[in-house]
């Protein structure tokens, strides 16, 4: 019998979380035990997975003792991992962790499996692999076949459209209030939580908290992840958006290369759509191009609107679309597990 794998999953009740169940029954994950964990209020609740109730436990210091865990997923929020991380880890789990905290830790690996898998095998220094932000990963995956032709990238410029999914569940949730709220005639008296203005029929060019450089953390993030993922050097300017998109982040992005490269955008179509996982989708004359709702619900990082600068030989424009909720985290997570069970070879 080929060897299964005891996997818990922390933050089980969440966006992350209950995508995770539905990306490793589509996969058909070797689960042996699974392990779901949220807070003491889920505690006792049940989710399903592949056909049978399962119940969840609450997230303690002591939860993973005796259960040989195999592999961690945390999705609970960067504090929720810098506490209990460890505990998974000291009972022999492998953490893949999709928040923020140890994203940029040196000794910690930080994997797009299409992009970077070699990096995996750090992970026995910490026994975390950190899963990259979400618009980070499906920048990434559109930047890496353009890297592997055109050889050098100067800069990138990115301007980001994410979706309320990117904040939980509660984001989610809030857009829909919302809506709800404007057709009843109340918006007015909607409340907002999840983001910190009014996001129904509106954009908020603020994602995370400002930096003293004039830019929000998570335009940093895509700053700092992008370099440490790519394995080179590529200033990368950003500007996030959150946009009334229920789930899928949309990203136009600029690309400068040296200034001997002369795009091709044939060429550059074709590196694109052979890449794993990434496919274009660029017929502007007949309307084709993606959208968050042609991107929902799959595992694939879409590009379109591929175009050449019209002032520079050395500059491609295009327009990114993945799911957040999967491409941006969770199938990511799940990938990096498969990849990890591979190159171990366990
Ligand atoms: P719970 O539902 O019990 O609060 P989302 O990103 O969609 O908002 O989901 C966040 C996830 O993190 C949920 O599963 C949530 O569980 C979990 N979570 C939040 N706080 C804790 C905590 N203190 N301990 C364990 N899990 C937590």
């Amino acid at each position: 019998m080929s060897r299964k794998f005891n996997v818990a999953v922390v933050g089980a009740t969440g966006a992350v979380g209950e995508e995770l169940f539905r990306i490793l029954e589509e996969q058909n994950f070797p689960v042996g035990e699974l392990l779901p964990l949220a807070s003491a209020k889920s505690a006792g609740s049940e989710i399903e997975f592949n056909g049978k109730r399962v119940k969840v436990e609450e997230l303690t210091e002591s939860v993973f003792d005796g259960r040989d865990i195999d592999i961690a997923f945390f999705s609970a929020g960067g504090s929720i991992s810098a506490k209990y991380a460890k505990y998974a880890v000291e009972s022999g789990a492998v953490v893949i962790d999709n928040t923020s905290h140890f994203r940029m830790d040196s000794n910690v690996p930080l994997v797009v499996p299409e992009v970077n898998p070699e990096d995996i095998a750090a992970w026995r220094e910490t026994g975390v692999i950190a899963n990259p932000n979400c618009s980070t990963i499906q920048m990434v995956l559109a930047l890496k076949p353009l890297l592997n032709l055109y050889g050098d990238i100067k800069r990138v410029d990115v301007s980001t459209y994410q979706a309320t999914s990117g904040a939980g569940k509660s984001g989610m949730e809030e857009l829909v209030r919302q809506m709800q709220d404007f057709f009843a005639f109340k918006l007015d008296e909607s409340e907002h939580k999840a983001f910190s203005h009014q996001i129904a029929l509106n954009v908020i060019p603020q994602i995370d908290v400002p930096i003293d450089n004039g830019y929000t953390k998570e335009e940093m993030k895509m700053t700092n992840e992008t370099t440490k993922i790519m394995g080179t050097n590529i200033p990368v300017s950003a500007t996030c958006v959150r946009v009334p998109v229920l789930r899928s982040h949309s990203e136009a992005v600029t690309v400068t290369f040296a200034n001997s490269v002369k795009v091709d955008l044939e060429q550059a179509r074709l590196a694109l759509n052979n890449f794993e996982n990434v496919e274009v989708m660029d017929n502007l004359e007949q309307g084709i191009y993606p959208m968050p709702i042609i991107a929902t619900d799959t595992d694939i990082t879409y590009v379109g609107r591929v175009r050449k600068d019209i002032f520079q030989d050395n500059i491609l424009h295009m327009w990114v679309v993945a799911d957040q909720v999967r491409v941006g985290a969770a199938t990511n997570a799940v990938r990096i597990a498969q990849k990890w069970i591979e190159l171990e070879d366990i």
